[in-house]
C-alpha cells in the first residue's frame, strides 16, 4: 500500500535496528483517514472469505480492525490484556509471550463471542515474530471457529512472524512489509519480487 509506505517513511523513527515507531499515526495518534483506507484495502483483500467476525488484541490493532469490519460490515472483538472483573467463568485464555517485552501475558475473551462456525479476520498493526497472531489463532480454534485470513499493516519481515504463521497452515497478509531497519533507515520488499 503506497500511501502506508510513504507515511512510514516520513513519518517512522527507527529505534535500533529492529523498532519502527510510528506514533503519528498507528500506535498513539491515530490518523482515522488513513485508518479507513488501511480497512477499505482489507476489505477489498479478504472480501471474498466469507468473514462473520474481525478479531485483534487491544491496543493498536483496535483502530485498523475496527475500519475492516466496518467495510466488512461486521463485528470486531479485541482480545483482552487484563481480564475483566465483568468476565464470565468459562472465558478463553492463551498465553502470549512477547519478545520485544520479554514477558508474559495472558489474553482473554468472552465465552460465546466466537461461535462455531464464525469465519474469522485476523488484523494487527504489527507483524514480528508473530506470538500475538498466534496466539490468537489459537483462540479462534479453541472457539471452534475457522481462522479465515491474516492482514498485518506493518510487517517486519526479517522477523520470524511470517515463517512461523505460513508454516502453522495460516496465509498472511501485509500491507507494508519491511526488509529491513538497518543504519536507521526503512527498506520495503519490493511488492514486484512477492508473488
Ligand atoms: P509478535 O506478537 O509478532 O511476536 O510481536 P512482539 O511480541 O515482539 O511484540 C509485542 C508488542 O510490540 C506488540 O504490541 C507489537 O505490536 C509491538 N511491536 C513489535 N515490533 C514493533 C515495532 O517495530 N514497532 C512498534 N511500534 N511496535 C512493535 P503490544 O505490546 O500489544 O502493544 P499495543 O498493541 O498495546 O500498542
Amino acid at each position: 500500500m503506497k500511501e502506508l509506505k510513504k507515511r512510514i517513511r516520513e513519518e517512522g523513527r527507527v529505534i535500533g535496528s529492529e523498532i519502527l515507531k510510528v506514533d503519528h499515526f498507528l500506535n498513539h495518534q491515530i490518523d482515522p483517514v488513513l485508518m479507513l483506507k488501511i480497512g477499505k484495502k482489507f476489505a477489498n483483500i479478504f472480501q471474498k472469505k466469507e468473514i462473520t467476525k474481525v478479531i485483534t488484541i487491544e491496543s493498536s490493532g483496535i483502530a485498523p480492525a475496527l475500519m475492516t469490519g466496518l467495510e466488512l460490515e461486521v463485528p470486531v472483538i479485541f482480545a483482552r490484556k487484563k481480564k475483566p472483573v465483568t468476565l464470565d467463568e468459562g472465558s478463553l485464555v492463551t498465553e502470549i509471550f512477547s519478545f520485544t517485552k520479554q514477558v508474559t501475558n495472558s489474553v482473554f475473551i468472552e465465552k460465546g463471542m466466537l461461535i462455531p462456525g464464525d469465519r474469522v479476520l485476523i488484523i494487527d498493526d504489527f507483524l514480528a515474530n508473530g506470538e500475538a497472531s498466534l496466539g490468537l489463532t489459537r483462540i479462534i480454534e479453541m472457539a471452534g471457529a475457522v481462522v479465515a485470513g491474516i492482514g498485518i499493516v506493518i510487517e517486519k519481515s526479517f522477523q520470524e512472524g511470517r515463517m512461523r504463521l505460513e508454516q502453522a497452515g495460516y496465509p498472511v497478509f501485509s500491507l507494508a512489509r519491511v526488509a529491513s531497519l538497518n543504519h536507521g533507515q526503512v527498506t520495503f520488499i519490493d511488492e514486484k519480487q512477492v508473488q
